[in-house]
């Protein structure tokens, strides 16, 4: 196997000197580290072209050696001590495909500490332990490359940091997880109720045998907080994101809102406002017209809007073994690329933001502002006009109001408004207040609509 003595860090050789291989210790070696193997392995001569210089893997750990062992046939040393990976002077940089977030932290702090570039995919470990992170690298000079975090195939840490660089980010909104995504389109395409359609899921493998991850929103809002630090220069606190999942998304919702002409989406929103950065994960109603409302299944997508550019749209698979491995070993490109330039111009690591932006704060819930949808069952059919006339006097302006469909015979009726863009606090007391008045029968579900233009 290639050795060189060459010790990390140092300036890439001069020109007439063989470019030295960039030695990759790899931390996990299962779908995504598995997959980053074969790809790295399959597409070897291509990607040393790219990067200018060979991409090696020196030392992979994992905790079943004989797995790992048949994964790499033999062509790689293994272990089952994650901070030998992380802390040995023959690896450059560290890939982190293990997951979790408490050992996580601590081969990627020691990594770090020890001169390392980070490769990873784990957006759980950034999402929590992301400012320590990343201020770690900021001190020691290293890059914390994370594309494969944020959603797998499509490039949009790229995309926000190189090819939109020149726009003042006005929003980002994207569905971000794959497996809520396909929930809501058999709810919508079959009329399955939540419980049906995460049952197929799971037996699909779309979902895990535990999604609460997934369904109550905490991975799109990890991805969330990694979009905004690159679009606004927020911090990376999953703490700073409201979340709200699809758990208690009723089937009639799904209807109404195609009567209406919409169709919820499990979406992430950062977007700009003049005194901060909105955060959220939440169902929203997305216009059927809306190139958003036909991501379906378990892909993902992405749209950007820049002051300049206007609005762009990514689109991908947001899951997948070789899939990640294409945005880790892009990590890994660049980081081949930009080892021994400086610190600022190289792959996205947050510190940059430190010095280039001035970050802005995240807004409180009640100062984020939408329109809404309201379902609000009611005694009768006449109840419609007092109902928009009471939300009107209540500060909440009413863009369209009707009756709902009768979801099925018997069932009572059901007034449907539209708002106009409301701040949350006022829609909040609103709802609040709402849930007492005399002509309601039943539970008011309020959900919002991105308009995303
Ligand atoms: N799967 C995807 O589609 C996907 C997409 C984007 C991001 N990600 C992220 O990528 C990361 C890895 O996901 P994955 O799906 O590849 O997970 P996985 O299939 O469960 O693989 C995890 C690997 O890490 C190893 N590992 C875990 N804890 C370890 C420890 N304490 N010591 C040594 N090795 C340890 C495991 O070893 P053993 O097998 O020997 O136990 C296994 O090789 C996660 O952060 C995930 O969120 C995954």
């Amino acid at each position: 196997m290639y050795r060189d003595p060459v010790q990390s860090l140092e300036p890439l050789p001069s020109r007439s000197a063989a470019p030295r291989a960039l030695r990759v210790g790899m931390i996990g070696i299962g779908t995504v580290g598995a997959g980053t193997f074969r790809v790295l392995a399959r597409n070897q001569a291509d990607i040393a072209g790219r990067a200018g210089r060979p991409i090696e893997l020196v030392m992979v750990a994992a905790r079943n050696l004989e797995r790992a062992a048949r994964i790499v046939g033999g062509t790689v040393p293994v272990t089952d001590d994650p901070l030998r990976v992380a802390t040995h002077p023959d690896v450059d940089v560290v890939v982190e495909v293990a997951g979790g977030t408490g050992p996580a932290r601590d081969w990627v702090l020691a990594a770090i500490a020890h001169g390392k570039h980070v490769v990873t995919a784990n957006k759980a470990l950034l999402a929590v332990h992301g400012a320590e992170i990343f201020a770690a690298a900021r001190q020691h000079g290293v890059a914390v490359a994370y594309e494969g975090a944020v959603a797998v195939s499509i490039p949009i840490v790229k995309a926000l940091r190189e090819g939109l660089t020149a726009n003042r980010i006005e929003w980002v909104a994207g569905i971000i997880n794959g497996t809520t995504n396909f929930i809501l389109s058999k709810m919508e395409d079959e009329g399955l109720d939540f419980a049906a359609a995460l049952a197929e899921a799971q037996a699909l493998g779309y979902a895990e045998a535990d999604p609460a991850f997934d369904i109550e929103g905490i991975d799109a809002a990890h991805k969330l907080t990694l979009l905004a630090a690159n679009a606004f220069g927020t911090s990376v606190r999953l703490a700073d994101v409201q979340v709200e999942g699809i758990t208690s998304l009723q089937r009639t919702d799904v209807a109404c809102a195609a009567q209406l002409g919409f169709r919820i989406k499990l979406l992430g929103v950062a977007r700009r406002r003049e005194e901060g950065v909105e955060l959220r994960v939440q169902p929203a109603l997305v216009p059927v017209s809306h190139l958003m409302a036909h991501v379906n299944g378990s892909m993902n997508g992405i749209m950007v809007k820049g002051d300049a550019a206007g609005v762009t749209m990514y689109y991908g698979a947001g899951a997948g073994s070789e899939q990640t491995a294409s945005a880790v070993i892009a990590d890994l490109v660049d980081v081949a690329r930009l080892d021994g330039t400086h610190a600022a111009q190289r792959v996205p690591h947050l510190g940059f933001h430190a010095h280039a932006m001035s970050a802005l704060p995240v807004l409180p819930r009640a100062a984020t502002c939408s329109s809404h949808y309201l379902r609000v069952p009611v005694h009768a059919a006449g109840d419609v006009e007092a109902i928009s006339a009471w939300l009107v006097r209540q500060q909440v302006p009413v863009r369209h109001v009707t009756l709902a469909a009768a979801a099925q015979p018997g069932s009572g009726p059901q007034v449907l408004v539209l708002t106009q863009p409301v701040q949350q606090g006022t829609m909040d007391l609103a709802l609040h207040a709402l849930q007492a008045h005399p002509s309601v029968a039943g539970k008011v579900t309020a959900l919002r609509v991105e308009e995303l233009a």
